[in-house]
């Protein structure tokens, strides 16, 4: 019995079979198979416009990037020179982290309030943020040090404001 049912399906597809094939649907390039194709190759151009798009978005990208932080993003004013001997070549002349469109080693401090600034400097001096670089520069300064440190930096922004006015 169950080779009879299988024996009447098995001929049930191959018909199916030889009428697709006689219709010329999709396997003799009939006009399935031309839509098929068409279709294929329409994907396929969308596909490559739509990489070529992105990629040239992301290039602007990159080179706005790279100007953004040539320019430090936030541009140029005076800092003190304790600042720029102790601090600068890790954090950037002006916070900003960055130099010549490379990134320092140290991150970014421009934008940041002169009290979190101060409570890192703390943290870190303390062992409480574990960072060995900030640790050793700080075991030599003073509390008060410290603060005069963070409130300069918190200064940043305006300073870069003025900076700008004149
Ligand atoms: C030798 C490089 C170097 C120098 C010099 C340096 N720093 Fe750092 N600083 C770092 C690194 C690296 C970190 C990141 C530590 C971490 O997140 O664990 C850091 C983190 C900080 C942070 C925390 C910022 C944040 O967003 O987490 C502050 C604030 C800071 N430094 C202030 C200073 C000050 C003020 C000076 C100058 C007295 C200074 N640093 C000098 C390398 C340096």
């Amino acid at each position: 019995m169950k080779n009879i049912i299988v024996g009447i399906l098995t001929l049930i597809i191959i018909g199916l079979m030889a009428f697709t094939a006689s219709n010329g649907h999709a396997y003799h390039g009939g006009e399935a198979g031309h839509i098929i194709a068409d279709m294929g190759d329409k994907m396929s151009n969308a596909k490559t416009t739509k990489i070529d798009e992105k990629s040239d978005r992301e290039k602007e990208d990159d080179k706005l990037t790279t100007l953004r932080e040539k320019a430090g993003n936030v541009g140029a004013f005076e800092v003190s020179n304790a600042y720029k001997s102790k601090c600068s070549s890790c954090h950037g002349v002006n916070g900003s982290g960055v130099q010549n469109g490379k990134k320092l080693m140290g991150p970014k401090l421009f934008g940041q309030s002169a009290d979190v600034i101060y409570k890192d400097l703390i943290d870190f001096k303390s062992g409480r943020k574990e960072n060995m670089i900030m640790k050793g520069l700080l075991i030599k300064l003073s509390q008060e040090d410290l603060r005069i440190f963070a409130d300069e930096i918190g200064e940043f922004p305006t300073r870069a404001e003025e900076a700008k006015k004149n």
